[in-house]
């Protein structure tokens, strides 16, 4: 599967999120992060739906949003409109059969890619049985709110175990991994069968987004 970069602007100079997000295209990223967080879900606030119109203003790049929202069903409509191509809602917030399908339909019906993220402490039993309505699974390596925080080693055998289940099951599910994702951990991750990275200090804290972006791809490989 294709190994793909997906900077997280929550560490970008957000003063310039147009040029940021231009700045990492030029780069080579492959898609765009957007981390929605509403102070409930997650101890901090960013911003929803004009966060992405913004960046959508600003690349014609697939936006990968996040939701780390209570409701996120409220919201996908709004999301879809402001140009999201993947909207990740957590399994901990629809963690009942009938909400999680709902929501995984309404995103789908909207022409978007749906995906379901999980927390570092949430088994991976919790998402076993949507596999079949999901483009990505987005296994969280730290636990969400920040930018800037170690990933969390278990994770690797999380990630290990979920490539395993989609390839018995004859699936081609994108694998997302989210949070303190760097150049030294990163072949590691793509090893145990990841193909999406999410790194968001380890580029934009980075004095040149190209040649970290080209090293992160490398290893990954
Ligand atoms: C954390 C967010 C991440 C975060 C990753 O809640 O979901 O996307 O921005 O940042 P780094 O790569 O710095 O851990
Ligand atoms: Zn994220």
């Amino acid at each position: 599967m294709k190994k793909k970069i997906a900077p997280s602007v929550l560490s970008a100079d957000f003063s310039r999120l147009g040029d940021e997000i231009q700045a990492v295209e030029r780069a080579g990223a492959d898609l765009i992060h957007l981390d929605v967080m509403d102070g409930h879900f997650v101890p901090n606030i960013t911003a929803g739906p004009i966060l992405v119109e913004a960046a959508r203003k600003s690349t014609k790049l697939p936006l990968d949003v996040h939701l780390m929202i209570e409701n996120p069903e409220k919201f996908i409509p709004d999301f879809v409109k402001a140009g999201a191509n993947s909207i990740s809602v957590h399994v901990e917030v629809l963690n009942h059969e009938k909400p999680m399908r709902s929501a995984l339909d309404l995103i789908r019906r909207h022409g978007v890619s749906p995906s379901i993220a999980l927390n570092p402490d949430t088994p991976l039993e919790s998402v076993l049985a949507y596999l079949d309505q999901v483009g990505m699974i987005l296994v969280m390596t730290v636990n969400p709110g920040f930018g800037g925080q170690a990933f969390i080693p278990s994770a690797l055998k999380k990630v290990e175990r979920l490539r395993r289940i989609v390839q018995e099951r004859g699936l081609s599910i994108d694998i997302e991994v989210d949070g303190g994702i760097k150049a030294d951990n990163i072949a590691a991750v793509s090893q145990a069968g990841a193909n999406v990275f999410v790194a968001g200090s380890a580029i934009f804290k980075s004095p040149d987004y190209s040649q970290t972006i080209q090293l992160l791809k490398q290893r990954a490989m």
